[in-house]
């Protein structure tokens, strides 16, 4: 039987664990992911958030390994993305007296567009509800990810239960930081950022604005770990990723049909590395999206190289850059490589899309016909120190 685990005296991880999930809508996640709910025992009863529907039975056997649903009064859905709400219209059948709590508009908006009607209670930031010793209050976190996002903080225990912020897509047993190795997190936490949230960069600051006044000794996360021993690190992370620094690295990222583009993409690594600015090397015949644009996140340069294929790009670069684009990143200094038999429309084709998602053209592009000679990764050489 299912258990739920305690994170603090009355308040319950019960939630799931997704150890097989590799994608989240096309973010790779190799390292699967959890919906983590929580409940808690107060003289009234509250369950803070659901899962992903093909785990509500998963929720409903941890609940009722230390309460019957039938005693719920509130179940709090701070976000109604459906791997947080998508088993609530079953939980609210199991749970007949809970009132919903949502935000108000988005939240109940949401939620009656995708459930119906159900027994709702919007609120907005700075109302409270008691359930008894302790006290939940609620903060508005619009694109945090979606319209609707809003956090819950409890004051009593200094707990703040963040929904999608300062989450991870990580599975793991073990709920804390303290309990899971930290460089795994943080590489995942960033990861999570890079993709989910780094387009919303303001409003991440502005929601850090308002809880940074908050004492909070446990940050309850809706995926992946927990925080309890290094909510300092997490907070600096999420400050420094939604103001924008970038730091002196280089992200490369190409396809090759015949070895000639990659040839250029070595060169230009190399060159990076001999200048001191360390490279994250990405090939897309074998790297993820996802995990080029998480070191995009903090990288200052982004060299980005096709061959020409049917007159156009290589698909898999152009998914990359229309990925790219939809991030709108700021403050990147990027150029496009890459070589061709005769057309040679690609490398043009990928500047337009660099300058269109944003980046600053600091390299005039290289097009090399056929295979490149050592005059030309000379040349590349030379380019790219005189950046
Ligand atoms: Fe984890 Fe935006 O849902």
């Amino acid at each position: 039987m299912l258990k739920a685990i305690e994170m603090k005296k009355g308040i319950y991880w019960v939630g799931a664990v997704d150890w097989s999930m590799r994608s989240f809508h096309g973010y790779s996640t190799r390292r699967g992911s959890s919906y983590n709910a929580y409940l808690i025992l107060d003289e009234k009863i509250a369950l803070i958030d659901t899962v992903k529907a093909p785990f509500v039975a998963e929720l409903l056997e941890r609940v009722s390994s230390v309460v019957d649903p039938k005693k719920i009064d509130y179940i709090i859905s701070n976000h109604v993305e459906p791997d947080h709400s998508g088993s609530l219209p079953i939980v609210a059948k199991c749970c007949p007296n809970a009132k919903i709590v949502t935000s108000a508009p988005n939240g109940l908006k949401g939620l009656t567009g995708r459930y119906g009607e159900l027994p709702y209670q919007a609120v907005k930031t700075g109302e409270t509800l008691s359930l008894g010793a302790r006290t939940l209050s609620f903060v508005a976190t619009p694109m945090l990810h979606w319209p609707d996002s809003m956090v819950t903080y409890c004051p009593e225990e200094k707990i703040l239960f963040s929904n999608d912020a300062f989450g991870q897509h990580l599975a793991a047993n073990r709920r804390f930081d303290d309990e899971n190795d930290l460089s795994i997190i943080m590489e995942e936490a960033k990861k999570y950022y890079a993709n989910i949230l780094m387009l919303y960069g303001k409003q991440a600051q502005t929601a850090l604005a308002a809880l940074g006044s908050l004492p909070i000794e446990m940050i309850l996360t809706g995926h992946g770990i927990s925080w309890r021993a290094h909510i300092p690190e997490i907070l600096e992370a999420y400050k420094k990723w939604s103001a924008g620094d970038l730091e002196e690295k280089a992200v490369v990222v190409f396809d090759s049909m015949w070895g000639s583009t990659e040839r250029l993409a070595k060169a230009i690594t190399d060159a990076f590395t001999a200048k001191g600015v360390p490279v994250a090397y990405f090939d897309l015949r074998a790297d993820h999206i996802s995990d080029v644009i998480t070191e995009v996140l903090t990288s200052k340069y982004l060299a980005v190289g096709s061959p020409t294929i049917n007159n156009q790009m290589m698909p898999p670069v152009a998914a990359f850059l229309c990925y790219l684009k939809g991030f709108v990143p700021k403050g990147r200094r990027a150029f496009a490589f890459g070589s061709f038999g005769w057309g040679g429309q690609s490398v043009g084709l990928v500047e337009d899309e660099l300058k269109a998602a944003g980046c600053e053209i600091c390299l005039e592009k290289i097009r090399v016909k056929d295979v490149p000679t050592q005059d030309d990764l000379v040349a590349i050489r030379e380019k790219i120190t005189a950046l």
